[in-house]
């Protein structure tokens, strides 16, 4: 990706060896409208660590989105063992439920959709720090949601201002600081930068890397561009059809892609400049012709998540 050169490829933060999240021989199954249930997770296990960020990488309907909603507790896990933060996430009473949605929060790819176009920044920030420290008093609130801002790159300046006035790459910081007010440990991040010029990506990524550093967060982070993951995330998992194929280093992952998929994942990655960009489209078709699965190197399709 243009944005990307090698220098960059290593992460700044320095991941604990503390497991922060271990997942055993995740299955997820959905009821079928008309009978029977589509497997969309079928058999993963994998470990993120404290402080690190962990890519999940894959094709459209892989179940990416699944899995991380499955570690919030958000998925119907069919089978398997999920422990966040030393919590069987799958026990949890509802206490304990209650505390650990502020432990883990996520951010989806259309901030917009989020936010409710009639209020303004402030109430946008607030209302996320009513839900989550409610016992705050209204000046302590406002100077939270001040910092808040300030966090995630915005100038109080916009505190008045409602979501219609943003971009996206602004919207997207007001999304993020309402899943900071949470204080969380454990940020998912789920395509949230396929909806973004490229320009603004960039800026979205090393907003989210700085936050790593500073707030000591673990993220997993969810692309189906490889070019994107590799820039923020320490260690990647490969998924196909709900299954991951490979996991190592961004490096490692993407420099000697061992899974036929992953390279066609490799190859999907938009590059700028003509004569790779060419060798990469004859090999694509190459690859096409062949019948491997050819991952698609556009933008996800927008669309809205519901909890
Ligand atoms: N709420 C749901 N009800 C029924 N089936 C679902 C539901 N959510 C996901 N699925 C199915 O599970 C499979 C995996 O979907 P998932 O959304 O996890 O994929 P993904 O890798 O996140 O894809 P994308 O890149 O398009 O976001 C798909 O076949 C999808 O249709
Ligand atoms: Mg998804």
């Amino acid at each position: 990706m243009s944005m990307i050169s090698e220098a960059e490829i290593e992460p700044r933060t320095q991941p604990t060896t503390e497991e922060l999240v271990v997942v055993r021989d995740l299955v997820v199954e959905y009821p079928r409208r008309g009978g029977g249930v589509t497997r969309s997770v079928d058999g993963v296990s994998f470990t993120v660590n404290a402080g690190e960020c962990f890519g999940i990488v894959g094709e459209s309907g892989s179940g990416k989105t699944t899995t991380a909603r499955a570690v919030l507790r958000l998925a119907p896990t069919r089978e398997g063992t999920i422990v966040v933060g030393g919590q069987d996430v799958l026990s949890l009473s509802r206490r304990e439920l209650r505390k650990f949605r502020r432990f883990a929060q996520m951010v989806y790819q259309d901030p917009q959709a989020s936010l409710d176009p009639r209020m303004t920044i402030q109430q946008l920030v607030e209302e996320a720090l009513v839900i989550h420290e409610p016992a705050m008093r209204a000046v302590e609130r406002r100077a939270r949601a001040i910092d808040l801002l300030e966090q995630v790159g915005l100038n109080p300046d916009y505190l008045g201002v409602r979501p219609a006035s943003l971009s996206g790459g602004q919207m997207q910081r007001v999304a993020i600081a309402r899943a900071l007010a949470a204080r969380p440990q454990l940020l998912v991040c789920d395509e949230v930068v396929s909806a973004l010029d490229v320009s603004v990506q960039a800026q979205i990524l090393n907003l989210l890397k700085k936050l790593q550093r500073d707030l000591g967060l673990t993220v997993i982070f969810i692309s189906h561009d490889l070019g994107v993951i590799s820039y923020v995330c320490h260690r990647v998992a490969v998924v196909f059809e709900g299954r991951i194929v490979e996991t190592g280093t961004a490096r490692e992952v993407i420099g000697d892609a061992r899974e036929e998929y992953t390279r066609e994942l490799v190859l999907a990655c938009p590059d700028p400049d003509p004569v790779t960009a060419r060798r990469i489209r004859s090999e694509r078709l190459a690859a096409s012709a062949s019948g491997l699965p050819v991952p698609a190197n556009t933008v996800a399709p927008k669309k809205v998540e519901k909890e």
